[in-house]
């Protein structure tokens, strides 16, 4: 009979032997790299696909959502309000100076907070008049302090050299000149910002305060400080403006003067991972509320007795930076290379690096797949199209296999990366404005040889590179 092989006698075949190996198992939860997020994905900003934006406008793209901007602004003053009448906004130019993004908060009724030359012609520029600026910083020069005053801006003073320079010209000018004192102290929950202002601890504010109303010319009607950045303790602000109280009452009392307003600058944190911190943003990041909690309760109280002597209270002002604008913006950017590092990691090369991400240094930014990524997430590298060694977007994040050609969100990014970025190796990219009816604009082209070099001069011997 012939040895014939049926489906009931076929013999398996034989499996051939894999090396076993054992893998953790990461399904989204918390572990040294953070929460895994490759399962989520997302291919479109305010219902506009990342797919036409960067067909339309290239890659890499920052894209500030409009919407998300008015939405935060609305919020910040609707709770502040609700707590305290008399507030007022100053928008943090050096948080994110782009002129669209100043505009729809002017809009929303910020004042404009700016501590240069260059950022008070840029408010002047977008039509920001003089007396809603509010000037900080250490370094304000004759030219733009007369300016300044003329205008009547907001003078903030920084130091003992900048008080004498406002008295020089106000007595020049022969004219008054509002002034507000920069002050420093320990709130006992953050580092002092002692470079900044007058110390109070000391007796030097007190003795700048005298000076200030002793001068003919310089009349003292507010008081400022700003304790620091991403500051996570709400706390904090309550003995901030605990001691600014009992100071504005010992110079009122001891001096000629009347405060108008107190301003606690800015300082809230915005819901970014910052590095070295475990847990994510959303725990450990507190409510607007809370912060208006911590600040309005303290100003009511302390500021009592001054309405039972019939006097109205201090308006209050913020200068609230990055929690406005941080999450209202994203940096997308392609892969353009795929790498395996000798240790066996995974790495890609990305179109965009620290020099336009530059808080990446300090933050752990999400970072969100296009579409919906198969396979085992990987511990990966991601690194910037520099040829530098510190361009490290992500020094570990666990992804799964990705595509050339795959594009990557990172966020939230409004917040010190536009102002803060690099024009350095690479040209800087296009950025876009989603409106609230989802059209887009251009809200600052993507940079090419011409705007690099517009500002170099060659001088007639050096105009050909060869003899
Ligand atoms: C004087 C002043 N006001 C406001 C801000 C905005 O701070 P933030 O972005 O932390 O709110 C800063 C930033 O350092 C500042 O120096």
């Amino acid at each position: 009979m012939n040895n014939v092989t049926t489906e009931a006698n076929r013999k398996p075949a034989k499996k051939t032997w894999k090396k076993p190996t054992i893998s953790p198992v990461r399904s989204g939860i918390q572990s040294k790299f953070g929460a895994t997020t490759h399962n989520q994905w997302k291919d479109n900003i305010d219902g506009v696909l990342i797919k036409d934006l960067i067909d339309n406008h290239g890659s890499p793209l920052f894209v500030i959502s409009e919407k998300k901007l008015r939405d935060n602004m609305r919020r910040l003053k609707r709770v502040f309000k609700a707590r305290y009448p008399d507030v007022l906004f100053g928008w943090s130019y050096k948080t994110n100076y782009l002129g669209a993004v100043c505009n729809v908060l002017h809009q929303e009724g910020s004042w404009a907070e700016v501590v240069s030359n260059f950022e008070y012609e840029k408010a002047r520029s977008l039509g920001v008049p003089g007396d809603k600026i509010i000037f900080n910083g250490p370094y304000k020069t004759r030219h733009i302090l007369v300016t300044a005053i003329n205008e009547n801006a907001r003078i903030h003073i920084d130091h003992i050299d900048e008080l004498y320079l406002i008295e020089d010209i106000s007595n020049e000018l022969n004219k008054d000149v509002k002034v507000t004192l920069r002050l420093n102290f320990d709130t006992g929950y953050t580092e002092p910002w002692s470079r900044f202002g007058f110390n109070v601890e000391s007796g030097q504010a007190l003795n700048a305060a005298w000076r200030i109303t002793s001068s003919k010319h310089l009349k003292l009607t507010g008081l400022h400080s700003h304790i620091g950045t991403f500051i996570l303790e709400p706390l904090a602000y309550s003995a901030q403006v605990r001691i600014m109280c009992e100071f504005m009452k010992t110079v009122e009392d001891k001096t000629a003067c009347e405060i108008d307003y107190i301003d606690v600058g800015g300082g809230f944190a915005s819901l970014n991972s910052l590095q070295g911190i475990y847990l994510p943003p959303e725990q450990v990041v507190p409510s607007i509320e809370q912060y208006a909690d911590a600040i309005t309760s303290v100003l009511l109280e302390y500021t009592e007795e001054r309405v039972a002597r019939g006097r109205p209270r201090p308006q209050l002002v913020l200068e609230t930076g990055r929690a406005v604008v941080d999450d209202t913006e994203v940096l997308i950017s392609s892969v353009f290379a795929d790498k395996k590092l000798p240790d066996g990691r995974n790495a890609i090369v990305l179109d965009a690096g620290v020099n336009l991400l530059f808080t990446a240094f300090w933050y752990n930014h999400h970072v969100t797949p296009t579409r919906p990524l198969d396979g085992r997430a990987e511990e990966t590298v991601l690194y910037g199209p520099l040829c530098m060694n510190i361009d490290v977007l992500r020094a570990s994040i666990m992804l799964p296999p990705i595509n050339v050609g795959d594009t990557l969100i990172f966020s939230p990014v409004g917040a010190y990366n536009n102002t803060q970025w690099l024009q350095f190796i690479e040209y800087r990219p296009n950025v876009l404005m989603i409106h609230e009816d989802q059209t887009v604009s251009v809200i600052r082209e993507a940079e090419d040889l011409s705007v690099v070099t517009a500002q170099e001069r060659l001088p007639e011997h050096l105009k050909k590179p060869f003899k």
